[in-house]
C-alpha cells in the first residue's frame, strides 16, 4: 500500500500556507493582473475576477489540495487514485508547469537584472528606458545568463527538500515580499496629484470594456494566479497531513493572493498616473512594456530615492517569481523522484538542465534577439506558450480536478446517488475531507457549477480568440491538443499499470542513499 509511514512534507501549517501562497503570488499578480485590469474595464474586471476566484478558483483549489492530501503522492498517482483512467491528467499537469518554467524563468531573469541594475544606470533608464531594455533583452547572452542564475537559485532551494528548502525559504521570503510591497505601494500612493488619475484608470468600473474576452481573461488569470490546473496544489497538498485544515488554508491563500494583486496594481498605477499620465489609456501598457520599460523610466524620474524604490520593487518581483518557480519545478521533481527512484538532488539537476536548455530559445524569442527571427506562427514563444497554458491547458487541468473529486471519489451504487451532491458530500466527508458545512456547497459546486462554468467560458473564449487572431490561433489549439493526446498515450502505455510512486518513497530513497 502506498501509505506514508514516516511523513515527508511540510512541518507546520503556517509553512504550508506560506509555501502555497508563495506559489500563488508571482508574476501573475504583479505583472499580469494590473495591466489586465487596466485593459479590461478596471473594477469591472476585478469584480469578475473575484467571482471567478470564489466560484471556480477556490473550489478547484480545495479539490486539488485534497486530491494530493488523500494520495500522499505526486499528481500522476493522485489522479490515478481518484480514478484509474484519470491518471493521464497527472501526466498533463506535470508537463504544463514544465512549459511554464521555461518562460517564467526568462522573465524571472530579466527581473533579477533590473533589481541588480537599480543602483547603476538609472539615469540612463530615465532618459532611455526603452533603449536600455531593448539592448538588454535582445542581447543573445545576458538574458540567458540571468535565466540561469534564476534557475540555479530555485534549484538550490528545491534540492534542500520540502521542509528544509521550500518551507524554510517561504517563511523568510513571503513576509519580506509583503513588507516590500506595502512599502512601495505607500510610497507610490503619496506621489501627488496624478495618483488619482492613475487609480481612476486602474479601478473605475467600465463594463463596456470587459466583454467576453475580459471574462475569459479573468478566469484564466484566476487559475493562473492560484497556480491551479498544473499539479502544484496537488503536489503541495500531498505534503500535508490532516492536522492542517484545508478550508482555512485555502481561504488565507486566496485572500492573500488577491490582496497582493490589488496592492501591486495600486502601486503601479499610482506611479504611472503621477509620472507618466500621458500613457494611461494609450494601449501602451501591455505586460512587458509596463514592467520593464515604463516602470524603470518612472523610477528614474523619482530622483535619488528612485533607485531604492526600483530596487525594492524589482526585488519584490524577484521573490514573488522565485517562490512560484520553485513550486513549478517541484511538481516534476516530485514525480521524477518517485517514479524513477532517483534522489532529489539528481532529479533537480536533471530537470533544471532541461528547463534551462528549453528556456534559451524562449529568451531569444521574447527578447527579440537575432532580429526576432525565433517565433512560432507569428507569436513569440512566450506568448505562444502562455496562450497554450493559460487559456487552454490550465482551465482543462482545473476542470479535471473538479471532475476527479466531484465524480470519482466515493462509493456510488446507482445513478441517483451519483448525481446527488448530498451523497457526494457524505462520501467526501467519509473519505476525510473535513471542511464543515461548506462541504455541502463545495460538493454541489465541484460537481456542477465549477466544471460547467469552466467549460462554458472556455468554449466561448476560444471561439473569440480564434475570431480575433485568425488562423494562427488554431496552432495554439492544435499544439494543446497534441499535448493532451500525448499525455493520454504516455499514461496508458507506461504508467497506468505501473507503480508511479508516493511521497514515502523519497524517504526510502534517501535512506538507501545514506546506507550506500
Ligand atoms: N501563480 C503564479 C503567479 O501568479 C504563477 C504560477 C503559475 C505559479 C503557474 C506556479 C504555476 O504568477
Amino acid at each position: 500500500m502506498e501509505v506514508a509511514k514516516k511523513r515527508n512534507g511540510f512541518a507546520s501549517g503556517l509553512g504550508f500556507i506560506l509555501a502555497a501562497a508563495g506559489s500563488a503570488v508571482g508574476l501573475g499578480n504583479l505583472w499580469g493582473f494590473p495591466y489586465k485590469t487596466g485593459a479590461n474595464g478596471g473594477a469591472a474586471f476585478v469584480f469578475v475576477y473575484i467571482i471567478c476566484v470564489l466560484l471556480m478558483g477556490s473550489i478547484a483549489l480545495v479539490a486539488e489540495m485534497y486530491l494530493g492530501r488523500r494520495a500522499q503522492a505526486n499528481p500522476v498517482t493522485a489522479y490515478k487514485k481518484a480514478n484509474k483512467n484519470l491518471g493521464f491528467v497527472g501526466v498533463l499537469v506535470i508537463i504544463i508547469p514544465f512549459l511554464i518554467i521555461c518562460y517564467y524563468s526568462v522573465l524571472g531573469g530579466w527581473t533579477f537584472k533590473f533589481a541588480v541594475n537599480s543602483f547603476q544606470p538609472i539615469q540612463d533608464a530615465a532618459n532611455n528606458g526603452t533603449n536600455f531594455f531593448s539592448s538588454f533583452s535582445s542581447n543573445a547572452f545576458e538574458p540567458v545568463f540571468y535565466t540561469l542564475v534564476f534557475l540555479l537559485i530555485a534549484g538550490v532551494i528545491i534540492m534542500a527538500g520540502v521542509k528544509g528548502g521550500i518551507e524554510k525559504a517561504s517563511k523568510v521570503l513571503m513576509p519580506m515580499l509583503f513588507i516590500l510591497l506595502v512599502a512601495v505601494a505607500i510610497y507610490c500612493l503619496c506621489l501627488g496629484d496624478g495618483v488619482l488619475q492613475g487609480l481612476n484608470f486602474y479601478l473605475n468600473p467600465d463594463f463596456s470594456k470587459l466583454g467576453f474576452d475580459g471574462v475569459l481573461a479573468a478566469m484564466g488569470q484566476a487559475f493562473y494566479s492560484l497556480s491551479l490546473g498544473m499539479g502544484i496544489m496537488v503536489s503541495y497538498g500531498s505534503y500535508t497531513d490532516n492536522k492542517i485544515k484545508i478550508g482555512k488554508s485555502i481561504a488565507m491563500i486566496a485572500v492573500f493572493d488577491t490582496l497582493v494583486a490589488l496592492i501591486g496594481g495600486l502601486a503601479i498605477f499610482s506611479a504611472v498616473g503621477a509620472l507618466q499620465p500621458e500613457l494611461l489609456g494609450t494601449g501602451n501598457l501591455g505586460g512587458v512594456t509596463l514592467m520593464y520599460m515604463v516602470l524603470p523610466k518612472i523610477f528614474g524620474q523619482m530622483g535619488g530615492i528612485g533607485q531604492l524604490v526600483s530596487f525594492f520593487f524589482f526585488a519584490m518581483v524577484v521573490i514573488a517569481a522565485l517562490t512560484s518557480v520553485i513550486s513549478l519545478l517541484e511538481v516534476a521533481t516530485q514525480f521524477v523522484i518517485q517514479k524513477f527512484k532517483i534522489p532529489r538532488k539528481k532529479a533537480t539537476i536533471i530537470l533544471g538542465i532541461v528547463c534551462f536548455i528549453v528556456s534559451i530559445p524562449i529568451a531569444w524569442s521574447v527578447g527579440g534577439a537575432f532580429n526576432g527571427a525565433i517565433n512560432l506562427f507569428g507569436f513569440d514563444l512566450l506568448t505562444f506558450l502562455d496562450e497554450m497554458t493559460n487559456t487552454i491547458l490550465m482551465p482543462m487541468g482545473a476542470l479535471f480536478s473538479c471532475l476527479a473529486i466531484g465524480w470519482c471519489v466515493g462509493d456510488y451504487k446507482n445513478f441517483k446517488q451519483r448525481i446527488n451532491p448530498l451523497h457526494t458530500y457524505r462520501e467526501l466527508s467519509k473519505d476525510g475531507l473535513d471542511i464543515g458545512w461548506f462541504g455541502k456547497i463545495f460538493a454541489f459546486m465541484v460537481k456542477y457549477v465549477g466544471p460547467l462554468l469552466i467549460l462554458f467560458i472556455e468554449i466561448f473564449g476560444i471561439i473569440g480568440k480564434v475570431n480575433d487572431n485568425g488562423v494562427s490561433y488554431w496552432w495554439v489549439i492544435i499544439f494543446s491538443a497534441i499535448l493532451i493526446i500525448a499525455s493520454v498515450i504516455v499514461y496508458f502505455v507506461f504508467f497506468k499499470n505501473a507503480n508511479t510512486g508516493c511521497n514515502a518513497d523519497e524517504l526510502d530513497i534517501a535512506e538507501k542513499a545514506i546506507k550506500e
